[in-house]
């Protein structure tokens, strides 16, 4: 019998996970069918009990969800636990509704394994201090940075999630004026894209030879790679990479499979 999944969000209209999943299940001989559902606001509850009803197998929830996600989770894995979100749910084997969220390692596999970045010892800027930033900093953490400074707008907002992950690893906050010298690797999680704008975040912190990473994605080079570029960046990459690899991630703890990416990553490219 074909396995149902769904990703829940609101809008959901353009979102790639339906044919990201299509080409996982092909690949890998899965029969699996993965629908993308539009949620009301104030439905979600509802909209996963009904789900559930129709012999639904696991979701990926997206913006706005993923913390209505993880409230409703009986279960929650330690990784999810710590980001506050959950994008990955499934029911195991005593019907109870398991959480996990696979956006921060999906980021940490595309920038490790399918750009060959090394992580460890590196001096990384996180720009951002929302719920994007808060889900990448434990496997960003664990890769073994020697310093991770978040900076944030409202800079309470970035000391409170480098109060939050203190005992993972080097981490720091301050405000966009105080971002000093130069970094290995530079993270944009804010949402300035999305109104076409730039955190401000000083040129002289890119070098040639800095990794520029924004989490955002879209058919044309984001105002963010766009403007690493210019500043004279060699690498500058966008999330799509990411978003393939958190489908990955969950297909793998939906289905025990792990599916090749490249060929995938390469198709939405196209
Ligand atoms: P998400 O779930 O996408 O992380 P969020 O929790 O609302 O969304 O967080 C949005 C992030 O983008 C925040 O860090 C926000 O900064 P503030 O905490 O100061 O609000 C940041 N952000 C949004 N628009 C921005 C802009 N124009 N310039 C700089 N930062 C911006």
């Amino acid at each position: 019998m074909t396995d149902r999944y769904a990703v829940m969000g609101n809008p959901i209209g353009h979102s790639k996970s339906p044919a990201i999943h299509a080409a996982f299940a092909q690949q890998t001989g899965q029969d699996i069918s993965y629908h993308a559902i539009l949620v009301e606001r104030d439905g979600f509850a509802d909209a996963v009990t009904e789900f559930r009803a129709h012999d639904g197998q696991g979701l990926n929830i997206t913006v706005p969800f993923k913390q209505e996600a993880y409230e409703l989770a009986d279960r929650l894995t330690p990784r999810a636990q710590r980001a506050g979100a959950v994008n990955t749910l499934y029911w195991n084997g005593e019907n109870l509704l398991c959480g996990d969220t696979t956006d921060g390692v999906g980021m940490v596999r595309d920038l490790t394994l399918n750009h060959g970045i090394q992580l460890r010892d590196k001096r990384i800027l996180v720009v951002g201090a929302g719920g994007a930033v808060r889900g990448v900093l434990e496997p960003l953490l664990e890769a073994g940075p020697r310093e991770l400074l978040i900076a944030n707008r409202t800079e309470a907002k970035a000391e409170q999630l480098a109060t939050l992950f203190a005992e993972l690893g080097a981490i720091s906050a301050c405000g966009f004026d105080a971002i000093e010298g130069s970094f290995d690797v530079i993270i944009n999680g804010t949402a300035a894209g999305l109104s076409g704008e730039l955190p401000p975040v000083p040129g002289t912190a890119i070098r040639k030879d800095t990794v520029c990473y924004d989490m955002m994605y879209g058919n044309q080079p984001t105002t963010f790679v766009h403007w690493c570029t210019e500043q004279g960046a060699q690498t500058a990459l966008d999330g799509l990479g990411m978003l393939v690899e958190q489908a990955a991630e969950s297909f793998f703890i939906w289905r025990g499979i792990r599916p090749d990416t490249a060929p995938v990553i390469q198709q939405l490219r196209g």
